[in-house]
């Protein structure tokens, strides 16, 4: 044992899952059934959701990109995620999304764990996606279209299979080089690929169309006429202001389903409508309050921004999985004088 005076005590000690042990527990579990759990997780709390404390997320936007803190807690545990999206972050050898966050007590106020969320958001992400196609995509879904296949898509593609039972994609992306990498990771995963030269031949037949791209203006990267009766469209990319991906036609003609509606109404698809346009909130579909998907005619819309209780879903599971176990390296975070009000004397003893 240490017993130098800067030696911590026990509770001066929070859990943190580095970036290593983060990649080494999604391999241990395998990353479709790391979704799978997510996505039950995540399921759960949807299904609680008048539990939480909401507010949409507090967002510092710049010429260059966005960072945004993420908080919501029930009456047991508080999260937040800290997460950046730079869209040409990408030029200097930067992650155009990168993020951290923290689990804590309700009752002490005190952090239960610190950990990457990189990775952890790219499953969240991917494993809400999915979930929410269990709900409205057409039933016996086999081929999904693909537009963006940066750092996102492969997550996407493999929550889909474990979800949906996807096995066939159509990627399109505007750098081919991109296209390349992800085709490559996604055959040596077992898909089915189809490499496309535009996004039009991306959604030839196929039943589910993600959009997963990066750009930092009203883009268009789905037009009106691309989008056949059935379909269901997973929209990710568009989740700020003034950073859309569809063409608002096609948003009239879909039925609409959101997280959160004040924050969605902000940074979503529907940024483009009238503020009263009729949505559907998923977690009501997840209740059975709300319909989800009606018929094999309709076109639904997943308007994804990624919400909080997403990232309180997945850095619940995260913890249940790390407690106690060697992913989890103690940290010395929290100042803990022996006499809690003699924080001054703490500090003298490094003197
Ligand atoms: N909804 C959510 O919960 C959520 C979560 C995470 C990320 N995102 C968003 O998802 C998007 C993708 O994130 P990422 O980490 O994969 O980014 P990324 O930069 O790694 O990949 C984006 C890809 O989109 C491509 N692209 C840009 N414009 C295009 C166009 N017009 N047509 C076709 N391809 C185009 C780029 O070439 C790139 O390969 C970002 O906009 C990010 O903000 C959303």
């Amino acid at each position: 044992m240490d017993m130098s005076p800067l030696a911590p005590s026990k509770l001066a000690l929070v859990p943190f899952v580095s970036v290593a042990n983060m990649m080494r527990l999604v391999n241990e579990i395998g990353p479709e059934q790391v979704m799978r759990d997510l996505a039950a997780y995540i399921e759960e709390d949807f299904r609680r959701w008048p539990d939480f404390d909401k507010t949409p997320r507090v967002a510092s936007h710049s010429a260059e990109g966005v960072i945004e803190l993420m908080p919501t807690a029930d009456a047991e545990n508080y999260g937040f995620k800290y997460v950046n999206g730079h869209p040409t972050n990408g030029r200097t050898g930067h992650q155009t999304v990168t993020a951290f966050g923290v689990l804590s007590s309700v009752a002490t106020g005190y952090p239960l764990l610190l950990t990457e969320m990189t990775l952890l958001t790219a499953l969240r992400t991917a494993a809400t996606s999915a979930l929410v196609g269990k709900y409205l995509a057409p039933k016996g879904a086999k081929v999904m279209g693909m537009i963006g296949n940066g750092a996102q898509c492969e997550f996407q593609a493999l929550a889909f299979r474990a979800i949906c039972g996807i096995d066939a994609l159509r990627l399109y992306d505007i750098d081919p080089a991109a296209t390349e990498k992800a085709a490559r990771n996604l055959t040596a995963q077992g898909f089915t690929v189809t490499k496309c030269r535009s996004g039009e031949e991306a959604v030839e037949g196929a039943q589910i169309i993600t959009t997963c791209t990066a750009d930092k203006q009203y883009a268009t990267i789905l037009t009106d006429n691309m989008v056949g009766s059935g379909v269901h469209i997973n929209a990710i990319g568009g989740d700020c202001p003034g950073k859309t991906e569809l063409h608002r036609d096609i948003l009239t003609r879909s039925d609409i389903f959101v997280e959160y509606p004040p924050q969605t109404r902000i940074e979503g698809e529907i940024q483009q409508l009238d503020e009263d346009h009729p949505v559907t909130e998923l977690w009501r579909v997840m209740r059975g309050e709300a319909e989800g998907r009606r018929d094999a005619k309709q076109i639904t819309l997943f308007d994804s921004v990624g919400f909080a209780i997403e990232d309180f879903s997945a850095l619940r599971y995260i913890h249940d999985r790390v407690r106690g176990s060697e992913y989890a390296e103690m940290l010395d975070l929290l100042a803990d004088p022996d006499d809690p009000r003699d924080l001054f004397g703490m500090l003298t003893r490094a003197g």
